[in-house]
């Protein structure tokens, strides 16, 4: 049994309208989907841009309003609940952003960032919180001397490397990651990977990665979970997903990794190409009439697709 469970969780926002500015509409943002979260185990969700992914992770950390579902950590209803600075959920689910320039503060130095989600919980003389900063400054392989320089100061991937210092400050034990790397350069990408490898090794912590390339998720997770307009449409472990995708939507993911063996090249087009066709063939196999993925079957004991009903039942 996982520490986190999240049960039909809903996020949908209003859309006004009109001279009165009237509710017209909603945004099913996110749209029924269920995970439970084990510890030590990274979850990838991946989906194409507005998929719902940044407001599952932003819900289940209590950034935005939930609409219906259920989230529970430690068996306790943590769902919407005010989230109290000080509270133990909040110690122990942090947040890594996509965009680290607007989310770390540029005018503030780096051993404030870092100390901030510390302050909180932990009462540190100045000397301890030096200490501690430095220690989790090691962690992420950035030199002492960052300690009083400004967010501004560092590239890109020196900031996201500071915002995954200051995410494992607490020890929590669930890092919502919302593509952490996205707007690195490659080298980049793999050094900041590495490292929030090796912290989970050390620490133990799980990660909810988000992204919008199975490429880039691939040697992360244990498990995938692959979102379309608000639903998960496959889940699975890394096996089911990068081996035996079975939703077109997943096939469609994987045939826009692009192929490096130039032998391949060729057979990788073809590939896409038939996957593309077959996507615009036969939507009514994966999307019901209203253009809504359908709920999700087992397949196995870890791999869950959401097929029409009557594909379902016949296996594959
Ligand atoms: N505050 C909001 N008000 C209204 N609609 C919103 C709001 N935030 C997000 N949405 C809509 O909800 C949907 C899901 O957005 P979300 O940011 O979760 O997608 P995403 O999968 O993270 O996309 P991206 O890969 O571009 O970051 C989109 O259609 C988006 O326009
Ligand atoms: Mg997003």
């Amino acid at each position: 049994m996982g520490f986190m469970q999240i049960q039909d969780l809903k996020v949908h926002y209003p859309i006004r309208s009109g001279f009165w500015n009237n509710v017209t509409d909603h945004v099913y943002a996110v749209d029924g989907i269920n995970l439970e979260i084990e510890e030590g185990k990274t979850y990838g969700l991946v989906g194409e841009s507005g998929s719902g992914k940044s407001t599952v992770g932003k819900s289940i950390i209590g950034l935005e309003k939930i609409t219906s579902g259920k989230v529970f950590y430690e068996g306790e209803d943590v769902t919407n609940k005010a989230r109290k600075r000080t509270s133990g959920y909040n110690r122990n689910v942090q947040m890594i952003f996509q965009d680290s320039m607007s989310s770390l503060n540029p005018r503030k130095r780096v051993i404030d960032i870092i100390s901030e989600p510390l302050d909180n919980f932990e009462r540190l003389s100045p000397d301890e919180t030096i200490r501690r900063v430095n220690e989790l400054l090691d962690i992420v392989g950035m030199p002492e001397d960052a300690l009083y320089k400004y967010a501004h100061e560092f590239s890109g991937g020196q900031r996201q490397r500071i915002g995954v210092a200051r995410a494992v400050a607490t020890n929590p034990k669930l890092i919502i990651a919302d593509e952490p790397v996205s707007a690195l350069d490659l080298s980049v990408q793999a050094q900041v990977l590495n490292f929030m490898k090796r912290i989970q090794e050390e620490y133990n912590v799980s990660y909810l990665f988000i992204s919008h390339d199975l490429g880039v998720v691939k040697h992360m997770c244990d498990n995938l979970a692959i979102m379309y307009r608000g639903r998960f449409v496959e889940y699975g472990n890394k096996k089911d997903i990068y081996n035996n995708p079975q939703h077109i939507y997943t096939k469609r993911l994987l045939s826009a990794i692009p192929s490096i063996d130039p032998v391949n090249r060729l057979a990788h087009k073809e590939r896409r190409l038939e996957v593309e066709r077959e996507y615009t063939m036969n939507q009514e196999k994966y999307y019901d009439e209203k253009g809504r993925v359908y709920d999700l079957n087992p397949l196995s004991e870890s791999h869950y697709v959401a097929l029409r009903p009557e594909d379902a039942k016949g296996g594959n």
